[in-house]
């Protein structure tokens, strides 16, 4: 009997992938991730199932629980299995003593590191599919990651924050991190009020 891999892929580019995460990757038989996550590694003679392609997450998630006893079955998420990943939606349909996890690197790990900051006195905060009311984290805390999405973005950030009257602050996008296209941009909470992402961005935010 398999258990099923749950494994963190780090921020998309294979450099970033660890080792013992290629060695699951290439061992499972059966996949289920995100459509850009194959972009990381080679899916031939793997059977993959996509997360966002029609079929629901609870249906997919159903199907992985119906095989991954007898074929090797991984999940692999974005960074870290253990930062704002499936990992607990698969823990609501999966008996956590068959579940193993292959730690990756986060995306804000990566981006702090490439800002040459420490994360150990951030407050990390995820936006991405949450509506959360962010005014007291950002007035109590002098460094912020935040994870985000289409909506909860960066403007969506520098508009509570004009509001509030913060504006000592810089803010820093880190746009489709690790890949060819990484794009790193410093903004004033002014000029963050018009940015426009263009991929996957988290944010860090240093208050000064
Ligand atoms: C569902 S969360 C998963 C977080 C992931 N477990 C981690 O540790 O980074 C997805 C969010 O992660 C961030 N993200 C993941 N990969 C990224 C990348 N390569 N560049 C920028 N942001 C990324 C984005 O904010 C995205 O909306």
């Amino acid at each position: 009997m398999y258990p099923l891999k749950i494994i963190g892929l780090g921020p998309g580019h294979r450099d970033y992938i660890l080792p013992i995460a290629k060695k699951e990757i290439e061992a499972a038989e059966v996949i289920l991730c995100g459509v850009r996550h194959t972009e990381s590694f080679d899916p031939t003679g793997k059977e993959i199932l996509y997360i966002g392609k029609g079929t629901s997450l609870k249906d997919l998630l159903e199907e992985v629980a119906g095989i991954y006893k007898t074929r090797k079955t991984a999940l692999v998420v974005s960074g870290d299995c253990g930062f704002y990943s499936l990992l607990s939606y698969a823990k609501k349909v999966i008996p956590i003593k068959d579940i193993v996890c292959i730690p990756g690197i986060s995306s804000l790990q990566y981006f702090f590191a490439k800002l040459n900051l420490t994360w150990n006195d951030a407050e990390l905060v995820s936006l991405h599919g949450r509506e959360i009311d962010l005014l007291p984290a950002l007035i109590d805390n002098k460094k912020l990651g935040f994870l985000t999405d289409k909506s909860h973005n960066t403007a969506f950030i520098a508009r509570i924050m004009d509001a509030a009257g913060i504006q000592n602050s810089s803010i820093y996008v880190g746009e489709e991190l690790s890949y060819a296209n990484e794009k790193i941009t410093k903004l004033t909470v002014k000029e963050a009020l018009d940015f426009k992402e263009e991929g996957l961005s988290v944010v860090v935010i240093v208050n000064e």
